[in-house]
């Protein structure tokens, strides 16, 4: 099954965009980035993790065990650019047993903030038009990340809910999601639950004392993922993502990377808790998607 595909042409969405938006929970945009731009982005994680020093911060990032919550570095990395690694990467005395580009998991969690040519691209102007064409006037851009899924190690991320992450009341978390290469069933393409973001919001990942948890395990039970299906998509492609949307990747089981970058945003008009996962020490302000800004 194949979920309807749309452009974002002049700046506009069109009604059967914005119902299958409404209906599903997940919109597909492709070519929404060109070919130069995915290079240039990929350009940008590349270099990132060449200057990185895996072994100097061994950090690595598992959605199976929660790893990474009890990492100060994972926890304080909502206002820097930080590299994570998987979690097969290291051996038992802490040293990679691959190249650091492959054994990366993700970059996060203020590249839009820190780094002047992805600020440039999160920024944009075109993101602008489609936050407004959206009807999102008051998007505040929190978190963005790069996402690498390397070939033979790249994990699986598990099912979940960007709202249990990034919690808001109201609830207002939005993803965008950016494929910078083709992403395929082998790869590791995302999996989502079209319609899933109507069936309510599940257990918290949260901050108690010092430690990151999932808290109100009983809250909710798991969702029906029957419906549930792959979104095999070309480099370029812009998947939008509900915050109370299951999805989910697996494994990459091909010989070839799965490179993606993301961005979330809430609403100015939520409450953001304390106790939400991701905190900014920066006296930076979050800054609107529509203002367009640097350009
Ligand atoms: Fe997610």
């Amino acid at each position: 099954m194949t979920h309807p595909r749309f452009s974002f042409i002049d700046d506009r969405l069109t009604v059967e965009a914005k119902v299958s938006w409404e209906e599903s929970g997940l919109l597909v945009l492709e070519h929404f980035i060109d070919p130069s731009t995915c290079n240039r982005l990929r350009q940008i994680a590349d270099r990132i993790v060449a200057q990185s020093t895996p072994e100097a911060d061994p950090t690595v990032f598992s959605t199976q065990t929660h790893a990474h919550a009890a990492s100060d570095y994972f926890a304080t990395s909502g206002d820097k650019v930080r590299c994570f690694y998987e979690e097969g990467a290291f051996d038992h005395s802490g040293h990679l047993n691959r190249p650091k580009e492959r054994a990366i998991n993700k970059i996060g969690h203020a590249l839009h903030d820190l780094e002047p040519d992805f600020e440039a691209f999160a920024f944009s102007p075109k993101i602008g038009a489609l936050a407004k064409a959206l009807g999102l006037t008051d998007a505040l851009l929190l978190q963005s990340m790069f996402i690498f899924k390397q070939p033979g190690i790249g994990g699986e991320v598990g099912w979940h809910q960007d709202s249990t992450f990034l919690y808001t009341e109201p609830l207002s978390a939005l993803g965008f999601w950016f494929a910078l290469e083709e992403a395929t069933v082998e790869n590791g393409a995302l999996w989502a639950l079209p319609g899933g973001h109507r069936q309510g919001v599940g257990p918290r990942f949260r901050r108690v004392g010092e430690e990151l948890v999932v808290t109100d395990k009983d809250k909710r039970g798991e969702p029906d993922l029957s419906g549930a299906i792959p979104l095999e998509v070309e480099a370029g492609t812009l998947i939008l993502l509900h915050g109370e949307l299951p999805h989910f990747s697996s494994i990459n089981r091909s010989s070839r990377s799965r490179y993606a970058c993301t961005l979330h945003t809430i609403s100015a008009a939520s409450h953001y808790p304390e106790d939400n996962w991701l905190q900014r020490k920066t006296s930076a302000p979050l800054r609107y998607l529509h203002n367009g800004e640097p350009q």
